[in-house]
């Protein structure tokens, strides 16, 4: 029932309070007027946006947790001796690069020319793109944004591409600052180590338009092997060969200013085996692909970094028991390995692009129409990409929202 109260406060504010209104006791509590909401966003004026007034799926980014987990990274390097050189594909988010940067990191890693030309025009310094120019596009570009920051650097595995860059930096009188890649486990980059590797590094460092900055091995198959004892097993067997390289270049007198690589899965292994930087990206937020790796003193859980990103959704039909429809779908990256927080008896599928499903066996347990979870997912890689927005949160109220690199455009590419 709504009081006179309500009925006066509802005229004098128009339209904008009643929807809330009717919908009875749910939504009283809130008087939000959702057609201030982007304004007040783009004013960052976060009076009464909480949780739950936030359109559906979004999401939301624990930031107690979050300071915590780069705090721990940038604890650990420290006491180890390494950088960190953190990967940003994974979060694609200029507000969480900057507090990495406070935290400490030496610079970023990024995916693709896109992210590096965003972060770099943001003002962070020492950005490396950890794959190589192999288009006219990308070699272009990537010649222009060393010109423009000096300080970015990119990775080649092959002499073809130190052939590529180099004519382009020299139609634009450009220099370049290149590390070499070298094969680290995993078959989708990296120059075979040992002579070729120290042969391109060579080439590299006799160019005019060029500087050699060091090596990349980065042990794609470490970072997810479950158990703390088999992943330090699958990193020294990895980093093996990389190890020797690095030895050859210096004894062959080349610079090595760092050697990068490493991932959260490694990230209190890899300073034995002779990485200088960690380019950890899923520490920020955590996936449930990382919780169930295991870490150090816990086989089955990897507990030293929170999950502090999850998918808020809404429970939008109830028809059946045992099963609530949700709006969390394929669009949004829905996986059945994803958990929903503080409910572990929930199964977490998809039933559609816009629909997710939430399914459970326990008898005494139920949902709401109207009830809203978070999700943890899978694979941040690919769920952030699927938004566009973090909302930042302290408890249930938005204190903070910070953009993620769009996805449409050549530019974002
Ligand atoms: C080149 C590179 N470096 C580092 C990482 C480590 O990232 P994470 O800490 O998220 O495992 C990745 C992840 O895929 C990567 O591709």
């Amino acid at each position: 029932m709504r009081s006179r109260r309500d009925f006066l406060m509802a005229g004098a504010a128009a339209s904008a309070f009643s929807v809330a209104r009717v919908w009875g006791a749910k939504t009283t509590g809130s008087a939000f007027p959702y057609e201030e909401f982007e304004t007040r966003i783009a004013r960052r004026d976060f009076r009464d946006i909480t949780k739950d007034v936030l359109p559906t799926p979004s999401m939301i980014v624990d930031l107690d947790l979050f300071e915590r987990n780069i705090k721990r990274m940038a604890d650990q390097a420290k006491s180890t001796g390494l950088n960190v050189r953190p990967h940003v594909k994974v979060h694609k988010s200029v507000d969480v690069a900057r507090r990495q940067i406070t935290q400490g990191a030496i610079g970023l890693t990024c995916a693709t020319i896109a992210e590096a030309e965003l972060f770099s025009g943001a003002g962070i310094k020492n950005v490396l793109w950890t794959k190589q120019p192999a288009s006219v596009n990308n070699i272009q570009r990537a010649v222009a944004l060393s010109k423009k920051d000096p300080t970015f650097m990119f990775v080649a595995d092959d002499p073809l591409v130190v052939d590529w860059v180099e004519e382009a930096a020299a139609a634009r009188n450009a220099r370049l600052r290149i590390a070499v890649s070298v094969w680290a486990g995993m078959d989708r980059q990296g120059i075979e180590n040992g002579k070729p590797a120290v042969e391109l590094a060579q080439r590299i460092a006799s160019s005019k338009r060029a500087q050699l900055e060091g090596f990349m091995a980065y042990t794609g198959t470490a970072p997810h092997t479950k158990t703390w004892a088999a992943r330090r097993k699958r990193s020294g067997d990895d980093l093996a060969g990389s190890r020797e390289t690095v030895a050859m270049a210096k004894r062959a007198g080349l610079p090595v200013n760092f050697v990068s690589g490493g991932s959260t899965g490694t990230y209190n292994i890899d300073h034995e085996f002779g990485l200088t930087e960690l380019e950890a990206g899923s520490y920020v937020f955590m996936d449930t692909a990382y919780f169930a790796v295991g870490g150090k003193d816990d086989d089955k859980v990897y507990n030293d970094f929170k999950g502090s990103l999850t998918v808020l959704t809404t429970v939008d039909s109830k028809r059946h028991p045992n099963i609530v429809t949700t709006d969390y779908g394929n669009k949004a990256i829905t996986r059945p390995t994803d958990q929903v927080k503080g409910m572990p008896w929930l199964e977490v599928g998809t039933q559609g692009a816009e629909y997710g499903a939430l399914r459970w066996t326990e008898a005494d347990r139920d949902l709401k129409l109207g009830d809203r979870v978070e999700i943890y997912c899978t694979n941040l890689d690919m769920s952030t990409n699927a938004f566009d927005r973090y909302y930042v949160a302290r408890g249930d109220q938005i204190v903070d929202v910070w953009p993620i690199m769009g996805r449409t455009g050549a530019a974002q590419r």
